[in-house]
């Protein structure tokens, strides 16, 4: 049940559409004070660990999509990811999230749900496991949450049906996406999804109906980010005049419309934002995010996990991002929740 009113078509749109600097600061401070009042100022890190990038999907921006041949694809075995895993535990993060490409196959889905216990039997059911792996059967999800994950990120990307379709092949289907995100309510998962900001044929008002998407849908939990073109894909030119300062606008406008208008929920500040300038996490936080996943994959991998290009981070390891971190952390006066699982308010008191 939502405490907060269903924000409006119009009034979204006008909050994105502001172009006056000092308007948009303004914009930016409201999203904090309602940011402090709801969520505070402590930033929760979730690990993330690339673990794959074999995907049997096609999506036109991604660059690790099926069909671009100059990816060199890689699977971690369970103890590199494990490997990964405990070394974010001893560093006092709360959770991980394990990534990768779309599979389906009952190996992969076999893979998971051991490297899911194992995990949770070494940490004394302490460590925290998102998974972000795409879409799945019903009985996929619910071997996964028997296992000991309980959050899920997937992203709705738009949440316009007509959009999705020029965005992805025929057989990708934007209402198979959306069960998928019904389901892993339903099964219990605290359930994040988002989308991409600053899309192809994308209209502001197919972004205010995003952030109703999120209203609507309930959302605990939203990560988003700027489309950022890959050379390798489909969409590389598809933005002719693109602006990577004005799609780093538009993002931050959107992080802070949906701190403004829904409230309690976690917002992630996404490495998308730091690939077009490299203090675009801190500026995520400032107008409104909450949570910060680094990058935890060994660099051996990182080169050949690029959805986008410019990601930054390719050559650090996971200590270099955690202590470049956390000076970035506290260069804005916020503190980093060690040892916690941050799950949202909204999640933890759903009828407030
Ligand atoms: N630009 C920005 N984000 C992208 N993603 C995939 N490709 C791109 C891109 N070119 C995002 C999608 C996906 C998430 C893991 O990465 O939203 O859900
Ligand atoms: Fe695969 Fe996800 Fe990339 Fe689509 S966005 S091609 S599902 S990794
Ligand atoms: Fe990875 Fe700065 S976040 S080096």
């Amino acid at each position: 049940m939502n405490k907060v009113t269903r924000p409006d078509t119009n009034e979204i749109i006008r909050m994105l559409s502001i172009t006056c600097p000092k308007d948009i600061d303004a914009l930016y401070k409201q999203a904090y004070e309602v940011k402090k009042q709801f969520v505070g100022t402590t930033v929760y890190f979730r690990g993330i660990v690339e673990l794959s990038n074999i995907c049997a999907k096609n999506c036109y921006y991604c660059g690790i999509r099926r069909d671009n041949p100059h990816v060199e694809r890689f699977k971690l075995t369970e103890e590199e990811v494990i490997k990964s895993a405990l070394w974010a535990y001893e560093q006092h993060y709360g959770s991980v999230v394990l990534q990768s490409g779309e599979r389906s196959d009952e190996e992969f889905v076999c893979f998971i749900e051991n490297t899911v216990k194992a995990l949770k039997e070494r940490t004394d059911g302490r460590l925290g496991i998102t998974l972000s792996l795409g879409e799945q059967t019903e009985e996929t999800y619910r071997r996964w949450y028997t296992a000991g994950a309980h959050r899920y990120l997937l992203r709705i990307e738009t949440s316009s049906p007509e959009l999705y379709k020029k965005l992805h092949p025929a057989d990708h289907d934007w209402q198979a996406r959306w069960d998928c995100i019904r389901t892993l309510k339903k099964l219990g998962y605290q359930t994040g999804t988002g989308v991409m900001i600053g899309l192809p044929y994308q209209t502001l008002e197919d972004l205010a109906k995003d952030v109703q998407f999120f209203y609507d849908e309930d959302i605990d939990m939203i990560g988003m980010g700027p489309f950022i073109p890959h050379a390798d894909t489909p969409l590389a030119n598809a933005i002719p005049d693109y602006d990577g300062d004005k799609q780093l606008e538009l993002a931050l406008k959107m992080i802070a419309v949906c701190r403004i208008l829904l409230q309690d929920i976690n917002i992630a500040s996404t490495t998308a934002l730091q690939a077009l300038k490299p203090d675009g996490r801190e500026l995520g936080l400032l107008a409104g995010a909450n949570i910060i996943m680094p990058n935890i994959t060994d660099p051996q991998y990182r080169a050949n996990y690029q959805l986008y290009n410019g990601k930054p981070c390719l050559d650090e390891n996971a200590s270099l991002c955690r202590n470049c971190l956390e000076r970035r952390i506290s260069s804005i006066g916020e503190t980093i929740g060690y040892d916690q699982w941050g799950d949202s308010p909204h999640f933890t008191n759903p009828v407030n």
